[in-house]
């Protein structure tokens, strides 16, 4: 280990969905120059690295997962020179900026897929993925669309299905063609020559499919409470061994550039997660970790066991990281609760590896409901019931009508809490989450420990308590956090006679504690150095 972390292991990484966080043109969606705007809110926050969802030209079919133009920015976000200067303003203040890479499919409006459904002859129709009827007619397999109905879709003009892993008007690039991987590699170095430092790249682990496109069989584990495209198992859609190939090709372009950041977005269990780190540590620097993101039940047992896994599977060498918030999943304050929410912004920035915070969640934004007419997440629209615009609504800033968001009619619903929860309200109080989030974060950036201290369970042994130490060089800090409703008295002298609270998750108090009585309140947490 050496003795400077890398940026991207120190680094706190901040989402925005760009719809979402300042509108600085009143259309009611926000823009570039809005996030620009906002730089300064995020420094004083703490955050050290941004990552941007898409702003690239997109029909906007899944809101800029559909990219019509890798190298250019859309009109509703602004232009490429609105882009350098938020680059460059980003790098002014000593933080980074990180896109989203799109690679697995493009949008039907993409010139390569205009050219490559005009004729089978065409130069670019191997970029994608087509294949004849089956005998009945219909689609050549039996692979479902991750936003509901097949995952094929016919194109008359040709006579010939071609496939779409998510909506029909996001067709999937062939991997298997060298053409579309170097076509890829060189959108990243056009990005990357810009100077951007590193990528986000979307479903990374789906890239390259079985070259039979066999059947998927029924995933036993279904269950109708699950979304009812999730009832095949995923055994040739995605995973292939082949994949971690590309994704070496993919590290290698990085790599041409110095301290870039590769992190790829997989949904997986950790024994298999953790194998996208490669096996020379040669493929993404951070294969996000979303087991938090999925845990169902928020109990110090089940959060012990997975930390424990997780950091038990990690490879030698490679970086952890964490994630409790994004724009496809539920809101954190939302799955847990409030209570709990405090808890786990305290979890995601005291454990050991890179957090990343979903844009919001720092003021412990809610879901908000969508009425039916006002859906429009393509997987909300085919799935209904599964849609995350919930997770999407503008950013809470002040108590004025438009949040201010914007000063326009919003794209999504504004949360019907926006005026008492907002930035505005939350720095003015000592004990919000916001406040809460500032604290950690500056503690995290001020104590080696939490940056890059080993990590340990221990030494509670209580069915409410979750407890690690964070420990570096003569510092120890411990971290212990109450799941329960009940309040909880531990004797912990045996580990020394003082601690130092720097922190609750209620932020009420801090200073000396008597190891031989420390005392958590229901659903509280508590950081503290402990002195021998
Ligand atoms: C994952 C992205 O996070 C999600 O928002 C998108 O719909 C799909 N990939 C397809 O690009």
């Amino acid at each position: 280990m050496k003795s400077q972390p890398l940026w991207w292991q120190s680094n706190t990484i901040y989402q925005i969905y760009p719809r979402s966080f300042q509108d600085s043109n009143d259309d009611g969606i926000g823009d570039l120059p809005g996030i620009t705007q906002r730089l300064d809110y995020l420094q004083w926050l703490g955050i050290d690295a941004i990552w941007l969802s898409p702003i690239y030209p997109s029909p906007m079919a899944d809101f800029g997962y559909d990219v019509a133009d890798y190298a250019n920015i859309d009109p509703i976000f602004g232009t490429l020179a609105d882009f350098d200067l938020l680059l460059q303003e980003t790098h002014a203040r000593g933080m980074r900026l990180i896109l989203d890479l799109v690679p697995n499919h493009t949008s039907d409006e993409h010139p390569w897929f205009v050219q490559a459904r005009t004729a089978r002859e065409n130069a670019y129709r191997d970029w994608y993925i087509w294949r004849d009827a089956a005998p009945d007619g219909g689609p050549p397999n039996n692979w479902l669309s991750y936003f509901g109905g097949p995952a094929w879709t016919f194109d008359p003009a040709t006579g010939q299905y071609y496939l779409h892993l998510f909506d029909p008007k996001q067709p999937d690039l062939n991997w298997r063609n060298p053409a579309v991987r170097q076509a890829i590699h060189d959108v990243m170095r056009f990005w990357l020559a810009r100077g951007v430092d590193g990528f986000r790249i979307d479903v990374i682990w789906m890239l390259i499919k079985h070259p039979d496109l066999p059947d998927n069989p029924p995933d036993p584990a279904w269950t109708p409470a699950e979304k009812p495209q999730n009832r095949l198992a995923h055994v040739y859609d995605q995973q292939q061994p082949e994949v971690h190939n590309v994704i070496r090709e993919l590290r290698t372009v990085a790599d041409e550039f110095p301290d870039r950041v590769l992190i790829g977005e997989i949904y997986l269990p950790i024994e298999e997660l953790v194998t996208y780190y490669g096996a020379q540590l040669d493929e993404v620097h951070l294969p996000y970790n979303f087991n938090l993101l999925k845990l169902k039940e928020w109990s110090a047992p089940a959060v012990r066991d997975l930390v424990e896994r997780y950091e038990r599977a990690l490879p030698a060498g490679a970086w952890p990281n964490w994630v409790l918030g994004n724009h496809d999943q539920p809101r954190l304050a939302t799955r847990v609760g409030q209570p709990l929410a405090r808890l786990g912004q305290m979890l995601l920035l005291t454990l050991r590896g890179t957090p990343t915070l979903y844009y919001g969640d720092e003021l412990a934004m809610e879901d908000v409901a969508i009425p039916a007419e006002r859906v429009v997440d393509p997987q909300g629209i085919r799935a209904p019931g599964w849609g995350r615009d919930p997770e999407r609504t503008p950013m809470q800033w002040d108590d004025t009508a438009g949040a201010g968001f914007t000063t326009g009619t919003p794209w999504l619903p504004l949360a019907p809490d926006s005026t008492r929860r907002n930035v505005a309200l939350q720095r003015e109080g000592s004990r919000t989450p916001l406040a809460l989030v500032r604290r950690l974060l500056e503690l995290r950036r001020s104590h080696a420990a939490l940056t890059f201290g080993t990590y340990q369970t221990g030494p509670v042994d209580h069915a409410q308590i979750f407890a690690y130490w964070r420990n570096h060089g003569e510092e120890r800090m411990l971290v212990l956090l109450n799941f329960g409703q009940e309040a909880v008295q531990l004797d912990l002298s045996a580990h020394g006679a003082q601690g130092h609270l720097l922190v609750s998750t209620l932020m009420d108090r801090a200073g000396t504690l008597d190891l031989a009585t420390v005392s958590l309140r229901p659903y509280e947490g508590l950081l503290m150095v402990c002195l021998t």
